[in-house]
């Protein structure tokens, strides 16, 4: 088979990783990949937005089956027009990906189907939104409805910090038209994870779980980034709380999906807020989370491409996956000054020193080759994940590798995977 790979982060080195060990697999293409990629997959100078383009390449390299990666193309359309040129591709098409596209669009869904979720509010006014912030009790979440990279979602402890979330949202315009709509929402007490599974319009096939950290520094503070690490399995998810998420969320999800004309084929991520027994879905996402894919495919046995193959043109009924029983932790190594502005282009050192640690990988994210050598690229620029016979042992060997690289200003944290750990 002859697959491409949609994207260039830590996630599409991961799933690059695992599908070049598949037997089934001839040919690797990425795009547009990154220098980590670039030693597994043949990378292709084109961006993941680019849909025609990409569409036009994997009818001319006889693409087999496409994955797509980030969520940006899959909200723009791509799996409609691979689809329409006959191209087998792994993800929802446009109507489907809405549920991460659209934070108004989900929460409708789950108010008319009863999936559990933080009631809330929709604006399209931002004198309305103002009102109703100044008018309730904080804490409150205020949200951009559209795709923000992961940092529409304000976490405000007074209103005045909702007032000026609406404003920056709203008014200031900080996210595009992803701020024409806000959600306005109570917040959720309690410990977050994240459910993945693969779906084929009507079967749910569940991952691993696992649980990742947002916050820039040590003790999950600071300003929310695309995510600092992960690790599977997700000890919050206990066998109890993981058949609650099928029978409660995912398959609800699946089936008012099909029930709406949008039947969702692809990954389905559920962000979820566990507290006691209580589980509440914070947010969907169309796609594979990222660095949770990292360690979860470190511990993924089965072959991944049959998979992917039966959620994108098949059926996944009767498909099971078998896991490392290891615990996979990743700890993402950023560039100083992320998830604010900082420098880019520095030489990257002890790559090959990490790699040599046995059962750990170094996931590159935002990386390229510059005259042979590997320079940063991106806010995050590596994922060095590690296998550990439980949470405690695989922390120790990830950050035994990444302490052995180094650039200007990198920063990492030095706690993940701390209630995993704890709760040994
Ligand atoms: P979202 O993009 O909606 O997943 O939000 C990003 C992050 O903001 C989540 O992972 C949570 O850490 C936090 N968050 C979002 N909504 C809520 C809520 N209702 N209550 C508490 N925290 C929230
Ligand atoms: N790690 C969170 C996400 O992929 O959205």
């Amino acid at each position: 088979m002859r697959i491409l790979v949609v994207g260039g982060g830590g996630r599409e080195h991961a799933l690059c990783w695992k599908i070049a060990q598949s037997p089934q697999v001839t040919h690797l293409f990425c795009a547009p990949g990154n220098a980590g990629i670039a030693s597994i997959a043949t990378c292709v100078a084109i961006a993941a937005e680019e849909v025609d383009v990409l569409c036009r390449f994997a009818r001319d390299e006889r693409i087999d089956l496409t994955v797509v990666g980030p969520e940006a193309p899959l909200v723009l359309g791509i799996v409609d027009r691979f689809r329409a040129a006959g191209l087998a591709i792994f993800g929802p098409d446009r109507a489907a990906a809405e549920i991460e596209g659209s934070k108004a669009f989900m929460k409708g869904l789950f108010a008319k189907y009863g999936i559990p979720t933080a009631s809330y509010q929709l604006f399209t006014d931002p004198a309305a939104a103002l009102a109703y912030v100044k008018g309730r009790s904080a804490p409150m979440v205020v949200k951009a409805s559209g795709l923000a990279a992961g940092k529409g979602a304000i976490v405000c402890p007074t209103v005045a910090d909702a007032v000026a979330a609406v404003e920056r949202i709203m008014v200031t315009r900080e996210f595009g038209v992803a701020g024409d709509q806000v959600v306005v929402e109570d917040f959720l007490q309690g410990e977050e994870a994240s459910f993945m599974a693969l779906v084929d319009g009507e079967h749910v096939l569940p991952l691993a779980g696992s649980q990742d950290h947002k916050a820039v520094f040590d003790g999950d503070t600071g300003p929310n980034t695309g995510g600092m690490g992960a690790y599977s399995p997700a000890p919050i998810l206990t066998p109890r709380l993981h058949d609650l998420a099928m029978e409660r969320v995912m398959y609800p999800t699946v089936r008012a999906m099909a029930a709406e004309g949008r039947p969702y084929r692809g990954l389905l991520y559920a962000g979820l807020m566990i507290d006691g027994e209580e589980m509440r879905v914070l947010e969907f996402n169309a796609r594979f989370g990222d660095p949770e894919t990292q360690p979860l495919l470190m511990r993924m046995q089965s072959d991944l491409v049959p998979l992917l193959q039966a959620a994108a043109v098949g059926s996944l009924r009767g498909m099971t996956i078998t896991w490392d029983p290891r615990t996979a932790l990743c700890v993402v190594m950023t560039a100083g000054g992320y998830p604010g502005s900082y420098e880019k282009d520095l030489p990257i050192s002890g790559l090959e020193q990490a790699a040599a640690v046995p059962d750990a990988v170094v996931f590159h994210a935002g990386t390229r080759l510059q005259d042979g050598r590997v320079v940063t690229k991106g806010g995050r620029v590596l994922g060095v994940t590690a296998l550990g016979v439980d949470a405690a042992a695989a922390q120790r060997v990830a950050y035994v590798a990444a302490e052995r690289i180094h650039w200007p200003g990198v920063h990492y944290r030095r706690d993940i995977g701390y209630r995993a750990v704890g709760r040994r």
